[in-house]
C-alpha cells in the first residue's frame, strides 16, 4: 500500500469538505478520484500533499503517517502532485522549473555532505535524464526547447511540464488533479500516454480528472466522492453502472 486515508475530514467553517474519508491506493497503479464539481478531490489532495491540515484523520504514505508534516517533508519523502491550475515560475525556462523541482526533493532534510556525494548526483543525473526522456516524448526534449521561458509555452506543453516536474522529483505517487482540462483531443492523447508512462515507470498515480472516458480507459480503480463523502469504490466498469453515482453526477447536472 502507497497511501492510506483513515477517517479523513477537512472542514472549511461550517462546510464539509471531506468527511470521514478512508481509502488505499495499491503500489503501481492509477487510482481515479471522480465526483462532481466541489466534491473535494482537489482538497483530498491538498490535504495528502500537506498544503492544507486535516481537521481529524490520518494519511499515511508507506506505512508512515505524514499528515501535519511540511509540503516540502512530503514532497522529500515521494509524493509529488500536479495543480489544477498550472504552477510555474514563469519567468524560468524549462529546464530551470526542472531544477527547481529536483531539488525541491533533494534539498530537505539532507545533511550538505550528503547533497555532494557521487549518490546525490547520480540521483539527481537520474531524475534530469528520465524529466528529460518526458519532455521530448512530448516535443519539449531540445536543448532550445529546454531553454524557453515558460511563459512562451502553449497550454498543453506547460502542463506537460508539470507533470514532468513531478517526475523530476523522483516521486513514487503523483498525484494528478485535472491533468487534461482545457486540451484538446489530439493533446489529451499526448498526455495520456504520459501518464501511461509514468505508470510503466512503476509510479503509483492518483488521478483527479472530468474526462470519463480517459478515467475510464486509464485507472484500475475509482473512487467516487459527492459532497465530501464516498459514495463508491471500484473497477471503471462497476462504478458506472452504480445507481448512486449516476444519481450524484445527474443531480449535479440538475443543481448546475
Ligand atoms: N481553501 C478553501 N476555503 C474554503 N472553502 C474551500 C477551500 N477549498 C475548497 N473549498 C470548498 O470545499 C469544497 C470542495 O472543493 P474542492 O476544490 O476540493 O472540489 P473539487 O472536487 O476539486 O471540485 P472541482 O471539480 O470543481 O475542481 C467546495 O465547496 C469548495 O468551495
Ligand atoms: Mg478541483
Amino acid at each position: 500500500m502507497v497511501l492510506e486515508l483513515r477517517h479523513v475530514a477537512r472542514r472549511f467553517g461550517g462546510l464539509v469538505a471531506v468527511s470521514d474519508l478512508s481509502m488505499t491506493v495499491a503500489r503501481g497503479t492509477i487510482h481515479g478520484l471522480i465526483g462532481p464539481n466541489g466534491a473535494g478531490k482537489s482538497t483530498v489532495f491538498n490535504l495528502i500533499s500537506g498544503i492544507l491540515p486535516t481537521s481529524s484523520g490520518q494519511v499515511l504514505f508507506n506505512g508512515d503517517a505524514i499528515s501535519g508534516l511540511a509540503p516540502s517533508e512530503i514532497c522529500r519523502r515521494g509524493v509529488a502532485r500536479t495543480f489544477q491550475a498550472t504552477t510555474l515560475f514563469r519567468e524560468f525556462t524549462v529546464l530551470q522549473n526542472l531544477l527547481v523541482a529536483a531539488q525541491l526533493r533533494a534539498a530537505h532534510g539532507l545533511a550538505p555532505t550528503l547533497f555532494a556525494s557521487a549518490g546525490y548526483r547520480q540521483k539527481e543525473h537520474e531524475a534530469l535524464a528520465s524529466a528529460h526522456e518526458v519532455l521530448a516524448s512530448l516535443g519539449l526534449g531540445g536543448s532550445a526547447q529546454a531553454r524557453r521561458p515558460v511563459d512562451q509555452l502553449s497550454h498543453r506543453e506547460q502542463k506537460a511540464l508539470g507533470i514532468a516536474m513531478a517526475i523530476v522529483t523522483g516521486a513514487e505517487l503523483v498525484l494528478l488533479d485535472e491533468p487534461l482540462a482545457g486540451l484538446t483531443a489530439q493533446e489529451r492523447e499526448e498526455t495520456l500516454r504520459v501518464v501511461r508512462q509514468l505508470r510503466d515507470r512503476r509510479v503509483t498515480i492518483l488521478l483527479v480528472e472530468h474526462d470519463m472516458r480517459a478515467v475510464m480507459g486509464l485507472c484500475d480503480i475509482v473512487t467516487v466522492l459527492d459532497h465530501g463523502v464516498r459514495i463508491a469504490e471500484g473497477t471503471p466498469r462497476a462504478i458506472q453502472e452504480n445507481p448512486a453515482v449516476i444519481e450524484a453526477y445527474l443531480g449535479a447536472e440538475e443543481r448546475a
